[in-house]
């Protein structure tokens, strides 16, 4: 007999194949008159997105054996409540790594360019060419690039601003890696040189307890007043009106965002009414391409947990 799985969220077709292919597929969204935890009362398995998976959710999950998130992050997953119901996490890294990598550069790029003002300003069809001097930005080739979190996302970040930009860079990170400082030509610095040295500043961590506002006002007050901040890790890890302060007093000159502490951002929040600050919505591994390799990850492992096979993106405990 199949096993029965909820999924959450729409998936691309291949995806939804494979997964008719071995399992019996319920679907659920928030919108439903049931609530989550009636719909994952008699299933084996759930497909989430960014969905927290509480204590609450699970209350009632008594057969249920794996959460499989369409994601790298599982700060969303209540690891302890799973772990008391038996119930194991699947997530998706790797697929993702170079999909970022290039989000963080256009990031980098678009911040540093001014790419959305000069979008901005020539559509407003006042373009003159006097006037674009207001719209100057920053070079990115040959800065030093500091990267907060050597992970491998961390690693793609590097190759693309080595060769492709000649930047030099220097990494923190809980533990050295002293393999990807001789493959790559990076160097380790502790926090306050890497803030004080760098001109753009990347935050690639996870959301932990020891990262959650990691960035405060004291860690942007360490930076260059010329220095560029790139977050797109969660924005939990960044004291957001801390960052505005900075950006806004010129204690730094920009700031590119994927991800803020509330998603959807407030559109009142200063954050988006500043002009080097440059935001997308959560979108760093938001290609066609790569979400498609990530569902398909997630069913994978999903399918691997309930065949009693290993699966190959198992969350660690
Ligand atoms: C992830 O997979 O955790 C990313 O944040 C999604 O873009």
């Amino acid at each position: 007999m199949k096993p029965t799985i909820l999924v959450t969220q729409q998936l691309p077709e291949s995806v939804s194949a494979f997964l008719n292919a071995h399992c019996e597929c319920r679907y659920w969204t928030p919108n439903d008159n049931s609530s989550i935890e009636e719909a994952l009362k008699d299933v084996d398995g759930v497909m989430v997105s960014g969905m927290p998976v509480t204590e609450k959710t699970l209350s009632k999950a008594d057969q249920l054996k794996v959460v499989s998130t369409i994601s790298v992050g599982y700060n969303h997953l209540d690891l302890e409540a799973m772990k008391a119901k038996g119930v194991v996490g699947t997530h998706t890294p790797e697929v993702l790594d170079d999909t970022v990598a290039d989000l963080v550069m256009a990031l980098m790029l678009g911040t540093a360019r001014r790419i959305a003002a000069l979008d901005s300003y020539v559509k407003s069809g006042n373009w003159q060419p006097t006037d674009v001097e207001t719209l100057f930005g920053l070079d990115v080739h040959h800065k030093k690039l500091g990267i907060i979190g050597m992970g491998r996302i961390g690693r793609k970040i590097v190759q693309r601003a080595k060769a492709g930009f000649d930047m030099s860079v220097v990494y923190h990170n809980r533990h050295r890696d002293e393999d990807a400082e001789k493959a790559w030509g990076i160097a380790y610095a502790s926090m306050t040189a890497l803030l004080s040295e760098s001109d753009f500043v990347i935050l690639m961590v996870p959301l932990t307890e020891s990262t959650y506002g990691m960035m405060d006002a004291a860690a942007f007050k360490q930076m260059k007043k010329t220095a560029v901040f790139i977050n797109a890790s969660r924005g939990q890890t960044v004291d957001e009106a801390a960052l505005f302060d900075a950006v806004n007093t010129g204690g730094i000159w920009g700031a590119g965002l994927d991800v803020f502490c509330h998603e959807p951002i407030n559109t009142d929040s200063p954050l988006l009414k500043h002009p080097r600050i440059l935001t997308v919505p959560h979108i760093g591994s938001a290609t066609e391409e790569t979400r498609t390799r990530m569902a398909m990850a997630a069913a994978e492992s999903l399918v691997a947990v309930l065949s009693g096979k290993e699966a190959p993106y198992l969350i660690p405990e």
